[in-house]
């Protein structure tokens, strides 16, 4: 039996990195990870829906065809034991880099257009509990990072930490602010609009629909959006870089484009059907005009909906006031959809000063039924960031840091 532990140091309380073989996951490798991380993250969705769910986004766009690669450790030896896993997922991204040269160099290159890179996103970090607290997950980022250096041709990566901002600044990440907008329904969100003037309610929102002054959005329609959304964050991009010409930052941004959309659509549809039985058929709304529009994302799990984009003057011809009352009616039409679920909460990430402004004044109109907070995000998900070659970030600056660039 001695023999069979020395093969199987799985089975051993001794298992160390030197143990263990860094590998691409086969079909059937991602169903054992998957059936390991499930225990904590399959939330109220059984193993088998869970699974489910992870084949259904494997098989999307972004993620088919090597969109995504699952990467595991094993007990050499031993390839049916999962130690670790992750997934690493190609996005398009733009960089503007201007910390290059002296001030002159850098506004030069800061007048130039963004360039389109390939960029990625590393998601579902997960020890074996078996394992844990051995180095197992550093070793597999290190493996990871190596990888992507050499073989995606990336400029650099996102992950979001859940677990606080020491443990992946200690392996080349560098973590971002997380300002966020947090709205809350005061009520039982059901009956946020049963009763009184119905200021959040769906029906508020029929009417404020029937009146022409917003539209909900189907997939489609959100979808067909994204190309011109797309051309938007190039632009704002540039335009940010202008703006601060010679501050020697570097710009980057990932691309909310048709295919990461669908991702996000996929996820949250399937949650939708299994944890709600209904279908998400709003997937945002847009102003009349179509120069504004928002996107959101049903969180049945965390009770919120998050917005995964809020664009605020596509033509960038509005004027202030003009924009502002877009942004709200927007914002009423995300919380008339929250409470149309059952969620208490709407989230918008790294909204504007305009966003912001536009929800302060919500919140006089309708409080005390909801509660509007600008804050730092304190329950995960902190974006962090790390550059080709662990290059040194302190100068890097995340435009458009919102929910969609999210996995
Ligand atoms: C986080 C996780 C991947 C770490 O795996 P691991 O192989 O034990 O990691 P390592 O041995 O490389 O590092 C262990 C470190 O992670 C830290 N860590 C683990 N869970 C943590 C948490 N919830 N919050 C903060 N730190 C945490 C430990 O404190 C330890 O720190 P130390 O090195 O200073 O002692 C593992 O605990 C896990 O799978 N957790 C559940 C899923 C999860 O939260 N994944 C992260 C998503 S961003």
């Amino acid at each position: 039996m001695a023999s069979a532990t020395a093969q199987h140091p799985a089975s051993s309380d001794s298992l160390s990195v030197e143990d263990v073989i860094f590998t691409t996951a086969t079909p059937h490798q991602r169903i054992l990870a998957w059936t390991l991380n499930g225990t904590a993250w399959a939330g109220a969705m059984t193993l088998d829906q869970y699974i489910r769910r992870e084949t259904i986004l494997s098989e999307a766009p972004l993620s088919a065809n090597g969109g995504t690669t699952y990467l595991i450790l094993h007990p050499r030896g031993d390839p049916e034991t999962i130690v670790s896993s992750c997934e690493v997922t190609r996005k398009r991204a733009l960089v503007l880099v201007g910390e290059d040269g002296d001030r002159q160099q850098q506004q030069q290159q800061q007048q130039q257009p963004p360039r389109e890179v390939t960029a990625y996103g590393v998601a579902s970090v997960f020890t074996n509990p078996r394992f844990r607290g051995r180095g197992m997950a550093a070793h597999m980022l290190r493996k990871v990072q190596e990888l992507v250096d050499r073989e995606l041709n990336a400029e650099f990566g996102v992950l979001y930490s859940d677990i606080g901002r020491r443990y992946y600044s200690r392996l080349g990440w560098k973590d971002f602010g997380t300002p966020q907008l947090r709205l809350t329904l005061s009520e039982p969100a059901r009956d946020a609009g049963g009763s009184g003037d119905g200021s959040v309610s769906s029906p508020a929102l029929a009417t404020a629909a029937a009146k022409g002054s917003i539209a909900l959005l189907r997939e489609d329609e959100a979808l067909a959006l994204a190309e011109e959304d797309v051309e938007r964050v190039r632009r704002a991009l540039a335009e940010s870089a202008r703006l601060g010409a010679g501050d020697g930052r570097t710009r980057v941004a990932f691309l909310p484009d048709a295919e990461l959309l669908r991702w996000h659509f996929a996820r949250d549809g399937y949650a939708c059907r299994t944890l709600a039985g209904r279908e998400a058929a709003h997937r945002g709304a847009r102003t009349a005009d179509a120069s504004a529009w928002v996107l959101w994302d049903h969180d049945l799990r965390e009770g919120k909906l998050k917005v995964l984009r809020l664009v605020e003057d596509a033509a960038g011809s509005g004027g202030e006031g003009e924009r502002r009352e877009h942004v709200k009616a927007l914002l009423r039409a995300a919380l008339a959809e929250a409470a149309d679920w059952g969620l208490r909460t709407v989230l918008v990430w790294s909204p504007s000063k305009a966003a912001a402004a536009a929800a302060a004044e919500l919140w006089s109109e309708l409080q005390p039924r909801v509660q509007v907070a600008l804050e730092e995000r304190e329950d995960g998900s902190v974006p962090s960031l790390r550059w080709k070659g662990d290059k040194p970030l302190d100068n890097v600056v995340w435009e458009a840091n919102e929910y969609f660039a999210w996995c």
